[in-house]
């Protein structure tokens, strides 16, 4: 019914504004007494071969919802009923900032895609703290972080380590998220310096702390094998706990979008189809240094079930979904992992 009735209906309209309703609209009809409960017996789907156990942290499914889609926490709740196995909020900053101008997000229906370039905007890390410390549910929640527009590259590390301490008592794991191509200069952070330094810092205060958090670094997928081995060695010198594979992508290789439509549509990350095999390569090449057990989360063009089983099968240990999930509706987590599970991995 979605892909039939709903989508249709909802790729109308500016993709940004119908977001900002889905929110507002799932958060009256959660209001409705039983409407959670229907939608959680609708939609979830448990069985004992899909829980896993990572860095510490018991996962109901590995299929996961990834950051951008709810930056302040406003859903959990409701996004929990739809059979996730965890969330990851963000990305936030120190301070709330607007984001880029608008329009920001774009749909490329004919490559089952999205470009954004919404800039991390967000109400601000102190806001989402507020709305953790007062959610009824228990799924994991990962906090993805980063620094605002404003901050200067050589100061960045004081933004992530104020959103790792404000986070700290409310979510599961951390994602230090250097790898978003709306942020001016922040991929920069991804080169070996400036991430060695921005790594042992928030390790540093992590370690301090009685239970340390695990810790993840979401990365791009337009980085090559030489700076990718840069940043294994680095992570694995700063004992991270995880890597996220990948963000969005700049390049526009490959799509049957109309060029000049691209071309109009301009800067920002690439996420959906065209994002699926980059992706698996990163993953794939991450997991051969990496070893077998190193945790990855692999993220980037899952629109099909059997997308999600590839990037197990690439070496993802769990998996993320946005644009997926945008193009296919909330049964889409279901299917996920019935064929996680018919495939038997
Ligand atoms: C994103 N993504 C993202 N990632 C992140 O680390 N912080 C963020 O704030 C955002 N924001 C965001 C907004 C929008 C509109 C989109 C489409 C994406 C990236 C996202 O988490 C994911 O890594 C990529 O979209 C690739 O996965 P999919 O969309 O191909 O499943």
């Amino acid at each position: 019914m979605y892909k039939q009735i709903i989508r249709p209906l909802l790729f109308r309209f500016d993709p940004e504004n119908i977001h900002l309703f889905s929110v507002k609209f799932l958060r009256y009809l959660f209001a409705i007494p039983g409407v959670k409960w229907l939608v959680n017996s609708v939609y979830s789907y448990e069985h004992d071969a899909l829980k896993r156990t990572v860095f510490g942290l018991e996962f109901n499914n590995p299929v996961g919802l990834a950051a951008g889609f709810d930056k302040d926490a406003q859903m959990l709740d409701q996004l929990d009923a739809f059979g996730f196995g965890f969330i990851e909020i963000g990305t936030l900053t120190p301070q709330p900032q607007e984001g880029n101008p608008t329009p920001r997000l774009f749909r490329l229906p004919e490559d089952k895609a999205l470009i954004n370039r919404m800039g991390f905007n967000n109400e601000g890390v102190l806001h989402a703290v507020k709305r953790l410390k007062q959610r009824k549910g228990n799924i994991l929640v990962g906090g993805n972080i980063g620094k605002n527009k404003v901050t200067e590259n050589k100061h960045a590390a004081r933004d992530y380590e104020y959103c790792f301490e404000a986070l700290f008592d409310v979510v599961d794991y951390f994602v230090i998220n250097i790898s978003s191509p709306n942020t001016p200069n922040l991929r920069d952070l991804q080169e070996k310096e400036p991430l060695k330094a921005l790594l042992s810092r928030l390790q540093d205060r992590n370690k301090e702390k009685s239970q340390k958090r695990p810790m993840l670094l979401k990365i791009a997928p337009d980085l090559t094998n030489g700076q990718l081995d840069d940043i294994v060695e680095i992570v694995q010198e700063s004992g991270l706990d995880g890597i996220i594979a990948t963000n969005t992508t700049i390049s526009r290789e490959g799509l049957l979008t109309d060029q000049d439509q691209i071309a109009a549509i301009g800067n920002g990350g690439l996420s959906g189809a065209p994002l699926t095999n980059r992706s698996n390569e990163v993953i794939a090449y991450l997991r051969q240094l990496l070893g077998p057990e190193f945790p990855i989360i692999g993220v980037g063009g899952v629109m099909e079930p059997q997308d999600a089983v590839d990037k197990l099968k690439a070496g993802a240990t769990l998996v993320q979904i946005y644009t997926g999930f945008v193009y296919n509706g909330p049964g889409f987590i279901k299917k996920i992992n019935k064929a996680i599970l018919n495939a038997g991995i």
